[in-house]
């Protein structure tokens, strides 16, 4: 998505090798006009694959799940960080690394948000080495239901997480993808 990757190049900071501030258009400040597109952009690819709901985790997913669900005129459902108080029996619940921040989360979904006929279009906005994804996908296949799709604004193709959901099978969409942040530049994969 030329958009997006236009963005990056001008508002986006390499802060290492491995990882890409976007603070100023999707992960702290948000460009409701840039978002908005995207959505556009996953409800287009995915408009055939019978959603039933889009999912994310919170929080940075949220906006552009938010945009491609409003597109889709299918609810969200955001998987939150597990807090004290949680009945046991009423959540799905996986343990999920954070490659950014170097700790260990559970994230869970309430039963009462997703159900085994769901069709789930999965969207974030980054994927790294996908565990986040990994854990979504665990709690969907838990559940009964089916991912029917991924949809990334910014894969990091250098880590592995968007192969890992193709080997699974899952269609992904990755609206920006970049082989490399070597050197504080960010270069995109060849489509
Ligand atoms: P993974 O699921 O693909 O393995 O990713 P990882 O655990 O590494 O991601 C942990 C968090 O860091 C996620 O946000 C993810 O969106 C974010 N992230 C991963 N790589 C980058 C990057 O290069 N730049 C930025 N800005 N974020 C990155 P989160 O912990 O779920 O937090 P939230 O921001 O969504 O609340
Ligand atoms: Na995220
Ligand atoms: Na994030």
């Amino acid at each position: 998505m030329e958009l997006l990757k236009r963005r990056i190049i001008e508002d986006g900071r390499v802060l290492s090798d491995q990882v890409l501030s976007v603070n100023t258009f999707l992960n702290h400040g948000v460009d409701p006009v840039l978002i908005a597109a995207m959505g556009r952009e996953f409800a287009e690819r995915f408009r055939d694959a019978g959603v039933t709901r889009v999912l994310t985790i919170e929080s940075s997913g949220i906006a552009i799940a938010f945009a491609t669900a409003a597109e889709l005129g299918v609810p969200l459902v955001y998987a939150r960080r597990r807090k004290a108080l949680m009945n046991e029996g009423e959540y799905y619940s996986e343990r999920v690394p954070s490659f950014t921040k170097g700790i260990v989360t559970d994230i869970v979904i309430s039963k009462e948000v997703l159900k085994a006929n769901d069709r789930i279009l999965f969207i974030d906005d980054f994927i790294a080495n996908g565990d986040a994804a990994r854990g979504a996908l665990r709690i969907v296949e838990r559940s009964g239901a089916t991912m029917v799709g991924a949809g990334i604004a910014i894969e990091k193709a250098f880590q592995s997480g968007g192969s890992f959901l193709r080997e699974q099978g899952i269609p992904v969409l990755s609206l920006a993808r970049i082989a490399s942040l070597e050197g504080g530049q960010v270069r995109f994969a060849e489509e």
